[in-house]
């Protein structure tokens, strides 16, 4: 039988110009603040954005944005609510802030699910917070969304980069688009070599997206588009 999904996810997807998906295989090394900070700094430059938490285990984003008591709304599907011109959507939202205890072929169904039903509308990004490793969400990913492209993040850690080498050559092999490379916790600010350097102001921005905006991260990071996203007006 011909699996319906891919073109329901992709009709699902047409309005949507640009997926970025925020990767890096090695946990706890930015991706979520990244994928957050990059959509409430791309809403900011005028860009219509989404974001898509999909980590089971760790959703994050919600905190990070300080998401509290937003709900998607059922209408012919899930519209994701706006947080600070951002449309958000995470799977926290059915999970109430519990564990999931989902496993393999269940944490695929879930997110290929929520891929089908979400109503994006018309965006510029969908900015997708993947979760660690090379998992089911990473591979559906890249399975019913073959056009979304990686931003990649990493750690001046010498295992970080390790990680990072070994999930290069598979997006390589599987020829999905490599947008770039930030290297977060960095020692020395270098936009041009998508550096960003340890905040430690950070921690106490989390929760308040206008604070975020304000940090030496998202600052470092706003300067680091240019070269990730090539000359194209943001
Ligand atoms: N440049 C930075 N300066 C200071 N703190 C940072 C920086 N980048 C990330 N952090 C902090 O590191 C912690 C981990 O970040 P985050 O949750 O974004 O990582 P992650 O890669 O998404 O983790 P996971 O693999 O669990 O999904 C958070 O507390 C975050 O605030
Ligand atoms: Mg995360």
């Amino acid at each position: 039988m011909i699996d319906p999904r891919p073109s329901v996810i992709s009709e699902r997807l047409s309005g949507v110009k640009r997926v970025i998906a925020v990767t890096g295989w090695k946990g706890g090394i930015g991706k979520s603040v990244t994928a957050s900070t990059l959509a409430l700094t791309l809403a900011r430059k005028g860009c219509r954005t989404g974001l898509f938490d999909l980590d089971f285990a760790g959703a994050s984003d919600h905190l990070i944005l300080g998401a509290k008591g937003l709900f998607p709304k059922e209408e012919k599907g899930l519209e994701p609510p706006l947080l600070c011109g951002v449309k958000f959507m995470s799977v926290v939202f059915f999970s109430e802030n519990k564990a999931v205890p989902l496993r393999g072929a269940n944490v695929s169904d879930a997110i290929i699910e929520l891929l089908a039903i979400t109503q994006w509308g018309e965006l510029d990004f969908l900015v997708l917070d993947m979760p660690p490793g090379v998992n089911d969400a990473a591979l559906d990913v890249m399975r019913f969304i073959p056009r979304a492209e990686v931003l990649a993040v990493t750690t001046p850690s010498m295992i970080a980069r390790d990680v990072l080498e070994r999930s290069l050559v598979l997006y390589r092999k599987l020829k999905v688009p490599v947008l770039g490379v930030l290297e977060n916790m960095s020692p020395a600010r270098s936009p041009r070599a998508g550096r960003i350097r340890l905040d430690p102001a950070l921690e106490k921005a989390l929760g308040r997206p206008e604070a975020l905006l304000k940090t030496a991260f998202a600052r470092d990071l706003d300067r680091c588009l240019p070269f990730v996203f090539g000359k194209m007006k943001l």
